[in-house]
């Protein structure tokens, strides 16, 4: 067998530095991004895999080659997401009238569905006994906690990757041992994505990518497997659903 570690998104802020961070613990990473930026100076330690558009085949397809390859995957960490994309043009609403059906479709597009295609993917790589799913999710996404309002297509999207998230964690823990799913949020963290909404952050509050991989990685390893699905943000601390 062949235990791995995944990081999908592996060129983004915080996915970098999580493959980083994978690195510096002695793991072996499978590093999957769309191809931008892929890091050459990462070490014989990372495999990494060009994915131009994360669709349904290509995701299965990659997916099969791993299964082949006997492959299984420890910890899997799933960094898809858009805040603001000036290309398309996706940007927060403000107002309702902001609204628009194009980044919508954009937004659930990045963020809940390519998420969704992972989970149903990866199941058939995962370790059997003791797998760890990560989803980097938002606390904007918690239906519980929203009081500012605005950001319309940001929150429903992180909404709907956490409910897929919860829904794929029963079936997991009926097709695997003691799975662990976990829906995180991971602060404002110093990021393209964070960048235009950073202003308003206290300088103490605004995370380096490194840091924040060490948080979650520490913290992911101390959470009860009893439950199989979790919400959490980057102090450890529950967030409510
Ligand atoms: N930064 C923050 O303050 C913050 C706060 C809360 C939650 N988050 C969440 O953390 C995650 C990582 O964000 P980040 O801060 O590291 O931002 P980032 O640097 O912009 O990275 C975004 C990631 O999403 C992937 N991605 C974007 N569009 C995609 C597409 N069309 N198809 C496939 N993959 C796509 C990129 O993958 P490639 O490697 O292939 O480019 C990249 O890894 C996101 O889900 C975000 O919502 C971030």
């Amino acid at each position: 067998m062949n235990r791995q570690t995944l990081v999908v998104g592996a060129t983004g802020g915080i996915g970098k530095a999580l493959v980083a961070a994978l690195i510096e613990r002695g793991d072996k990473v499978i590093a999957v991004s769309r191809g931008r930026d892929i890091d050459d100076t990462w070490p014989e330690a990372v495999t990494s895999y060009r994915l131009k558009s994360h669709t349904d085949e290509n995701i299965a397809t990659l997916i099969n080659h791993l299964h082949q390859n006997k492959v299984k995957i420890s910890l899997a960490v799933v960094t898809t997401g858009i805040l603001h994309d000036e290309d398309y043009p996706v940007a927060p609403e403000k107002r309702l009238e902001d609204i628009d059906e194009n980044a919508l479709l954009r937004y659930f597009a990045v963020n809940s569905i390519i998420p969704g295609l992972w989970l149903k993917h990866l199941i058939r790589v995962m370790d059997k006994g003791q797998p760890t799913l990560v989803c980097l999710s938002a606390r904007v996404g918690s239906i519980s906690d929203n009081k500012l309002g605005g950001w319309y297509g940001y929150r429903a999207s992180k909404a709907a990757l956490n409910m897929l998230l919860k829904t794929a964690s029963v079936e997991y823990a009926r097709r695997l041992r003691q799975p662990l799913l976990v829906s995180y949020h991971p602060g404002t963290v110093d990021t393209a994505l964070s960048h235009p909404f950073q202003r308003n952050v206290k300088p103490d509050k605004l995370f380096t990518p490194t840091f924040t991989a060490r948080q979650l990685l520490q913290h992911i390893a101390t959470l009860d497997r009893q439950q199989p699905c979790h919400y959490i943000d980057w102090e450890g601390k529950v967030v409510t659903w």
